[in-house]
């Protein structure tokens, strides 16, 4: 079982770490043979599997779901899953609640939390309680609403600041990484050489310790446009599309299925049977 002591050995012998997301089973299972480092089961399940238009339906019990799915495809590979919106803002007892419910029904290694300010003291007790916990900084999904749209944040000098002491305060929080989303390349690396924890990055540049990406911006799965930083290396709807198209024109045509797709019964089980 890998835990924070890999990954901190990883960012002191700088050998990035990759992740990438994953929601179901079958994805995991590639990711795993792919030698990904990490799988985050995102809340952009919600947007991307679930089809909302934003992270903010999604449960505890959809995070659950999907990364149950995702362990049984990559047994052996650390697995972080995000606490959805509001699931850690409430009281104390009930984000206690629920983040043990997360560990101990997900099979997840780690969850994730996004934002600063009161969420430090949650995983200062969620870190105290056992929980491995990953921060996530900069752009913050959940609080898309406030933060007035999906857009690079600390990109000014008060703004990198308070950022580079939230990433701080995470640390002494006792997190064990930190997501770095939609900030400039010098802020991520800056923040990379000021904490010990590894930082790792979407939209950050290339100086953080690791990137993480989702798995359908990677490859091109049913998404519409992607944002500047991703990069796409395949594009499987482009296989999917005329697959799925032409198994709808043989069937409508009747040239699915040919016999060599069927079964047969023996002669003398049809003469017994129709006489
Ligand atoms: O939900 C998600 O996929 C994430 C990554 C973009 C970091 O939080
Ligand atoms: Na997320």
């Amino acid at each position: 079982m890998k835990t924070k002591s890999h990954f901190l050995k990883m960012k002191a012998e700088q050998a990035s770490i990759v992740m990438l997301t994953a929601y179901d089973y079958p994805t995991a299972k590639l990711a795993e043979a792919a030698g990904v480092d990490m799988i985050l089961v995102g809340d952009s399940l919600g947007m991307v599997v679930l089809g909302y238009e934003s992270t903010i339906p999604v449960t505890i019990e959809d995070m659950i779901h999907h990364t149950n799915a995702v362990k049984r495809g990559a047994k052996d590979t650390f697995i972080v899953c995000d606490m959805p919106f509001m699931s850690y803002h409430a009281s104390k007892e009930d984000t206690m609640k629920n983040a043990a419910k997360m560990m101990q029904q997900s099979g997840a290694d780690a969850l994730k939390v996004e934002g600063a300010g009161d969420v430090i003291k949650t995983i200062e007790l969620l870190s105290a309680a056992g929980v491995p916990i990953v921060a996530h900084l900069g752009l913050t999904p959940q609080s898309v609403g406030v933060l007035g749209g999906y857009k690079v944040q600390g990109n000014d000098a008060k703004a990198a600041r308070q950022l580079l002491q939230d990433a701080i305060n995470c640390e002494e929080a006792g997190a064990i990484a930190v997501v770095l989303e939609c900030v400039p390349f010098q802020v991520a690396q800056e923040v990379t050489e000021k904490v010990s924890i590894p930082t790792i990055g979407i939209g950050a540049g290339p100086h953080t310790d690791g990137q993480v990406l989702v798995y359908h911006d990677v490859v091109g799965y049913g998404v519409n446009r992607v944002p500047k930083f991703v990069k796409q290396y395949a594009e499987v709807d482009e296989l999917i599309l005329p697959a799925i198209s032409q198994y709808v024109s043989e069937v409508k045509q009747k040239a699915f299925p040919e016999m060599k797709h069927s079964f047969t019964m023996k002669e003398d089980e049809l003469q017994q049977l129709y006489g």
